[in-house]
């Protein structure tokens, strides 16, 4: 994690007492060193995965950080590609590698779009939303779509009980609940609470219909099943 180009250690912990606002505009110009950043190869196997679902014409990046998500809808959208964030310094970022995108400064929760996108996307940022707060952002993105839009995002399988993927997300989380009953403000992030039979719930609550990708290029279990899965969610 610790790069020449990446955060120290001292820049990180900063960050993490912080607000998620503040600490992402405090690590904008270092986070694509950082392995927060999703990787490419994520992203490439979610451009192989989406194509078949399309066509699409205009794209939204939610919480798009740096742009990630950016490269994903400009290779599978034939017209607009919009990312929103509420991090001015992420969002700059994102300016400078994505000139085309429009790039719009806003909360999740309050998405300020009629419906007018065909796709909508998301990396990495779920964890940034509590349990009781998802049917409110799963809303937000269906008022953002056309009918027949789709909300597409990748869903890792969850790490195998006891391993050392396992002890580590556990610990992440563990440390942050320890950090947010002492500090203020909060950084609410958390690993373990996005997981797939609640969110297909919420989904299909919202209005919905969900259906699950494997990702073929991220390859799969010695169970057979895959390591990483595409979540379909499209607006009836
Ligand atoms: C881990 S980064 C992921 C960035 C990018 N999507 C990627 O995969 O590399 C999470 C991003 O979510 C944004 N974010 C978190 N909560 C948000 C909210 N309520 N509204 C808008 N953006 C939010 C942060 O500012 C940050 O840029």
């Amino acid at each position: 994690m610790f790069t020449p180009q990446g955060p120290s250690f001292r820049e990180l912990a900063v960050q993490a007492l912080s607000s998620v606002e503040h600490g992402y505009d405090l690590l904008a110009t270092k986070f694509d060193a950082t392995p927060f950043r999703t990787s490419d190869r994520v992203l490439t196997a979610v451009t192989d995965t989406l194509r078949p679902l399309g066509p699409f014409a205009t794209g939204l990046d939610l919480c798009c950080g740096t742009g990630a998500g950016l490269s994903v809808l400009e290779e599978v959208c034939t017209d607009r590609v919009t990312g929103i964030d509420f991090s001015a310094g992420m969002l700059e970022e994102a300016r400078q590698a994505h000139p085309t995108a429009t790039l719009i400064r806003a909360d999740a929760l309050t998405l300020p779009f009629t419906p007018s996108f065909d796709l909508a996307v998301s990396f990495g940022a779920f964890g940034h939303f509590l349990p009781r707060d998802r049917p409110r952002l799963f809303t937000q993105l269906h008022a953002s779509l056309r009918p027949g839009g789709l909300l597409a995002f990748p869903q890792p399988a969850p790490a195998r009980v006891g391993s050392r993927d396992y002890w580590t997300l556990w610990s992440f989380d563990a440390v942050m609940r320890v950090r947010n009953a002492l500090w203020r403000p909060k950084f609410v992030m958390y690993y373990r609470t996005f997981r797939l039979a609640d969110v297909v719930r919420d989904l299909r609550e919202t209005g919905f219909e969900v259906t699950l990708h494997p990702m073929e290029g991220l390859g799969f279990r010695e169970d057979g099943s895959p390591v990483c899965r595409l979540v379909a969610a499209r607006k009836v």
